[in-house]
């Protein structure tokens, strides 16, 4: 059995269980030197992990992506993060989890022979807001200043940061971000319209994150028989959608009822997110029961 010790936060660092406050990494590490990393996010409801086979498919393909080696086995993951919940106390967590290249002399070029640098941790996860749930939320347009592979989940977030920054101050909830006229995604987040009755979400790409609450939520418009598109969302078809939806791990599937200070359809959480996000709360009610993962 695994022992829990109160007010203990209990992470993982490199092969170790040891208490947030105890974790150090040398400042070498490349992560924090060139923010030279992956990470994940992954949600856990009454103590399952939610698609960790989709989490960790997408933290393989990063790693190969900056060419990090994967230091761990998909079973040794699932043991290590499976291990760091139950330590936490279980319950519905957000885990953190990142891979940096590892520690040496400052160098742009990859260094020869060095360990990644493994770390995670569990955090509570907040439940959404329910006002945000009956009203929808405020979000704003942006352009995209990021790189040119947000396909990647890079530890380096400084163009998402500076734009979630910018929505804050705006009094948004998120930006909306627009790359040559077209909708790419959210600061942190994946965006669906609902243009003509269609749900519309955009292509994956080097734009854009494949996010994992975005493809559930695709599985699931598809067994209801919604109509649904994975196609390009022009700024203006953006500004005329009847229904306006952000998703993510944290967020889970927020309705945007406010852009740019403009009402979107009557300004209210529309019908079709109405049974999305139902069949959403349904699928986490399954991964409680073990029914699903
Ligand atoms: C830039 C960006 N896009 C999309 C997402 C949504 O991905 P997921 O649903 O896997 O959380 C995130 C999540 O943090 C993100 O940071």
């Amino acid at each position: 059995m695994v022992q829990l010790v109160a007010n203990v936060v209990p992470v993982y660092l490199n092969g170790e269980f040891v208490s947030l406050e105890e974790a150090r990494v040398p400042v070498l590490d490349r992560g924090f030197l060139f923010g030279d990393g992956i990470y994940e996010l992954m949600p856990v409801y009454g103590g399952r992990l939610f698609r960790f086979d989709a989490h960790l498919k997408r933290l393989a393909r990063s790693l190969a992506e900056v060419l990090i080696p994967n230091p761990y086995s998909d079973a040794r993951w699932r043991q290590i993060l499976t291990e760091l919940v139950q330590r936490a106390g279980g319950g519905d967590r957000l885990i953190y989890w990142q891979v940096t290249r590892g520690v040496a002399p400052r160098d742009h070029a990859f260094p020869i022979g060095i360990e990644p640098t493994v770390f995670a941790m569990a955090n509570p996860l907040p439940a959404p807001l329910p006002e945000q749930l009956e009203r929808g939320v405020r979000a704003v347009t942006l352009k995209d200043i990021r790189w040119a592979r947000c396909d990647i989940k890079a530890i380096s977030l400084l163009g998402n940061v500076l734009l979630r920054q910018q929505a804050i101050e705006a009094g948004a909830v998120e930006a909306i971000l627009l790359r040559d006229g077209y909708v790419t995604e959210g600061a942190a987040s994946n965006v669906f319209a609902v243009l003509d009755d269609v749900i519309v979400t955009p292509s994956k790409g080097p734009a854009l994150l494949p996010g994992v609450t975005r493809d559930l939520l695709l599985e699931l418009i598809a067994d209801q028989g919604l109509s649904y598109q994975e196609a390009a969302i022009s700024e203006r078809t953006l500004r005329e959608a009847q229904e306006i939806w952000m998703t993510s791990s944290a967020k889970e599937i927020l309705p945007v009822t406010v852009l740019d200070g403009e009402i979107i359809g009557d300004g209210k959480p529309g019908a079709r997110w109405t049974r999305v996000h139902h069949s959403f709360q349904d699928y986490k009610a399954r991964l409680r029961a073990g029914e699903v993962g």
